[in-house]
């Protein structure tokens, strides 16, 4: 489970990077999780104080829910059909910028959203860098509830080492994503990235999976936080 209380600075200073990116025009996909608060914030600032004139998507519901508490004006994705730049976290970074999402359950429409966009910058801090996906996090698996059992088993017969069903907190039972789903965390030793990704979505009753390695979904830029670098951030 992703811890959304470490490395704060870090976050942030990635988070107000990507924002700085943003200019006045462009429609803006606002990504879910501690690290893409702060780029959510900073855009509302910039809004504010200096003017921008931005649209924006959501990626979630609580990340909507955010944009506009900061003021910022929140279409429905179902307006659009392409986006200037995405600004989103990661819970785990490659260095051919392949990745896992999904910390937060939403990476469903995550990938959507980032597979619209012309540019897709990932923030994050330096923890989320690995040498090979799976290091630490399992993959989280969007799942139809009535495919539950079978989705758990074809996982297993992928070379899952366990599969658990993701527990919600503060409420009794499972996890509900915004679009009404499951979600499966299946831990898995080393794996080649785009192949699994495929392989699991080819399962009926698979919704999508967090991995982002083939489709247009994968980052463009990489912006880690590092509160000791002097420009507060390194890019890849
Ligand atoms: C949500 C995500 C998040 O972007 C990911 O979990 C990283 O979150 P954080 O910035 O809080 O570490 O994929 O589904």
């Amino acid at each position: 489970m992703k811890d959304v209380n470490a490395n704060t600075e870090a976050k942030r200073l990635a988070g107000e990077a990507a924002a700085a990116l943003v200019e006045s025009g462009m429609l803006v996909g606002l990504g879910t999780g501690s690290t893409a608060a702060f780029a959510i914030a900073a855009l509302g600032r910039r809004a504010q104080n200096e003017g921008l004139q931005i649209d924006c998507v959501a990626t979630s519901f609580v990340s909507r829910t955010l944009g506009l508490e900061h003021g910022l004006r929140v279409l429905f994705l179902d307006q659009v059909s392409r986006i200037d730049i995405s600004i989103d976290g990661a819970d785990e970074i490659d260095s051919d910028r392949n990745l896992i999402k999904g910390g937060g359950a939403a990476h469903t429409l995550e990938k959507l959203v980032h597979s619209m966009s012309d540019r897709f910058v990932v923030v994050a801090d330096l923890s989320k860098r690995v040498e090979r996906l799976g290091e630490k996090f399992a993959v989280p698996v969007e799942v139809l509830p009535p495919a539950l059992a079978f989705v758990r088993a074809a996982l297993k017969e992928q070379g899952a080492e366990s599969v658990e069903l993701r527990a919600a907190v503060r409420k009794d039972g499972p996890v509900v994503t915004d679009n009404g789903n499951l979600v499966l965390d299946a831990k898995f030793g080393p794996f080649d990235a785009p192949a699994l990704e495929d392989a699991i979505k080819r399962l009926p009753g698979v919704v999508e999976s967090g991995i982002f390695a083939r489709t247009r979904a994968r980052p463009g830029d990489c912006i880690l936080g590092n509160p000791g670098h002097a420009s507060g951030f390194e890019r890849f």
